[in-house]
């Protein structure tokens, strides 16, 4: 009988904690419902003592998401403990997952703290969580730099105080497979109950070995995996859920376990993940990646006419790759699109409908196809609508070899048009220098980008600008089929979010 593998999802925790990933409320209880339909075992919700929007963004997902056990992160603290339990109580399944770092360098430099302190501090925690929840999960925070025998003592201390899953992370992405696989043997061997706990392993990708390393330590006796969709997480990201589970499950001679993953809601989860938090899917990425069931040279081309396998070791349905491939064109009816919607995970309220339908209209008209991915981007523009104060009423632009880049732009704010130009180093930088002249808001550029949503030349281009004024960040997106424009929208969204973060603070508003 293969074993089960628990696969614990935390991109909308370790996940959103990647620089530039934020998402709202709202993405949050979409992605939700989208890994409870992938039917992932547990799903880490966010961290609810961090902030009040987290809290109330986890209870929320605890309240309304069913299947999948919801987690909440707390430190070893009664306040956090208690803020967490606040927040996943009302989950069918709730779970505090309550963690310490054990390392030497966590202990001494980053908690200033004894091993005999720490030890007690993680017992406590686990009582503490215990006395609410009967799930709680103990994180032994940079296990694989921890001392074996403190990393024993502290395991077996914390599963006699009532953890019901012991996780070992590489915070810091350090161990590589076969010394990830001894640590969870030598664990097995000598923690007293280690063996009778859900064991996990929780593994960073800074050497770009966080899924080899969590296959290891699977191999070695491991029942849960923490992970996320398209590897996101801090720095170079965690262990990719859609890596890990195809792995076990297009390799049974090796591995004698399965997961509980319904494969055919991968793509769907990774486009909402990517679309949503604007961070890109690189072309060759593994499982999820555009080209990753691609077969461009002609050798292999005739191969797969003869016969799949020979260059394919997955099939493109079983990740859900053909469904996705379905496109609404300027002829589809409103039923057509809430159906595909409905489809895709989105819960559309009726009074919403006719005007996701318009901005659907304004996209096919200029497009001959509506692909899955530029329908993420018109419902996320259509749930991330914020008060606009500045808002882009035209826009003429001049470009081109041997001439300066130079624009017009118009802009309405609170009824009033007013109208200026400025030549810039590009269409786009002649564009943001124009509306940085109206709008009196000199926002530092720190990032900005565009990509192209979906297939084709007239595909939906999306831009991102990520910039800060005074210490505020703000990040604005937007998507067009002309990229200029979907530019400037861009800017301007991420001026209108500056300008109301800075008026919430009492902070400098510009014009
Ligand atoms: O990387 C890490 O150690 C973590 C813990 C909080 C589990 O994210
Ligand atoms: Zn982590």
């Amino acid at each position: 009988m293969p074993r089960d593998i628990r696969i614990f999802d935390t991109t909308l925790r370790d996940g959103e904690q990647s620089p530039g990933a934020s998402l709202s409320a709202e993405q949050k209880m979409t992605i939700a419902h989208q890994l409870a339909a992938l039917n992932v075992d547990v799903i880490e919700a966010g961290f609810p003592h961090s902030s009040p929007e987290d809290l109330e963004s986890v209870s929320r997902i605890a309240r309304e998401v069913r299947g999948p056990i919801v987690a909440g992160l707390a430190r070893t603290m009664e306040p956090d403990i208690e803020s967490c339990w606040k927040a996943v109580q009302y989950a069918e399944k709730p779970r505090i997952h309550t963690f310490i770092g054990t390392s030497n360098i966590h202990i001494e430099k980053k908690l200033r703290k004894t091993k005999p302190e720490v030890l007690a501090m993680a017992v406590h925690a686990v009582q503490f969580a215990r006395a609410r929840c009967e799930d709680v999960e103990f994180s032994a925070e940079d296990a694989l730099r921890t001392d074996r025998d403190f990393l024993t003592e502290i395991v077996a201390a914390t599963i006699e105080a009532g953890a019901t899953t012991i996780n070992i992370p590489d915070t810091v992405g350090y161990t590589i497979p076969w010394e990830m696989a001894d640590t969870i043997e030598y664990l097995i061997e000598n923690a007293p109950g280690f063996k009778e706990v859900w064991i996990s392993v929780h593994c960073h990708n800074d050497l770009g070995l966080a899924v080899a390393n969590s296959l290891a330590a699977v191999q070695a006796g491991a029942t849960q995996v923490e992970c996320t969709i398209n590897g996101l997480g801090e720095r170079a990201g965690n262990a990719a859920l859609e890596e890990v589970v195809m792995s076990i499950r297009t390799r049974p001679d090796l591995f004698d376990c399965r997961t509980g993953i319904k494969t055919q809601e991968i793509i769907k989860t990774s486009r909402m993940v990517s679309s949503m938090t604007g961070f890109v899917v690189q072309p060759n990425k593994a499982v999820v990646g555009a080209n990753a069931f691609a077969h461009e040279a002609g050798i292999h081309q005739h191969g797969m006419i003869m016969d799949r396998q020979t260059y394919e070791i997955m099939r493109p349905e079983d990740v859900g790759l053909s469904e996705s491939q379905l496109t609404l064109g300027p002829r589809s009816g409103r039923h057509g699109l809430a159906s595909r919607l409905r489809d895709l995970g989105y819960d559309v309220p009726d009074d919403k409908m006719p005007e996701i339908y318009e901005r659907f209209l304004a996209v096919a008209d200029c497009k001959k196809q509506v692909y899955d991915e530029d329908l993420a981007i018109i419902m996320k523009e259509a749930s991330a609508q914020i008060v606009e104060t500045w808002h882009l009423v035209s826009m003429t632009v001049v470009a081109g070899v041997s001439t300066s880049p130079a624009a017009i732009v118009c802009l309405e704010k609170e009824g009033e048009k007013i109208t200026d130009s400025a030549i810039g180093n590009g269409p786009v930088d002649a564009v943001f220098a124009a509306i940085r002249e109206m709008t009196g808001v000199e926002l530092v550029l720190d990032d900005y980008s565009v990509r192209s949503v979906s297939i084709g030349a007239d595909a939906l281009g999306e831009a991102t600008v990520r910039g800060h004024r005074n210490g505020e960040e703000a990040i604005g997106r937007a998507a067009s089929t002309d990229v200029v424009e979907a530019s400037a929208k861009a800017y301007l969204n991420a001026i209108n979010r500056l300008q109301i973060k800075e008026r919430r603070n009492g902070g400098a508003v510009g014009m």
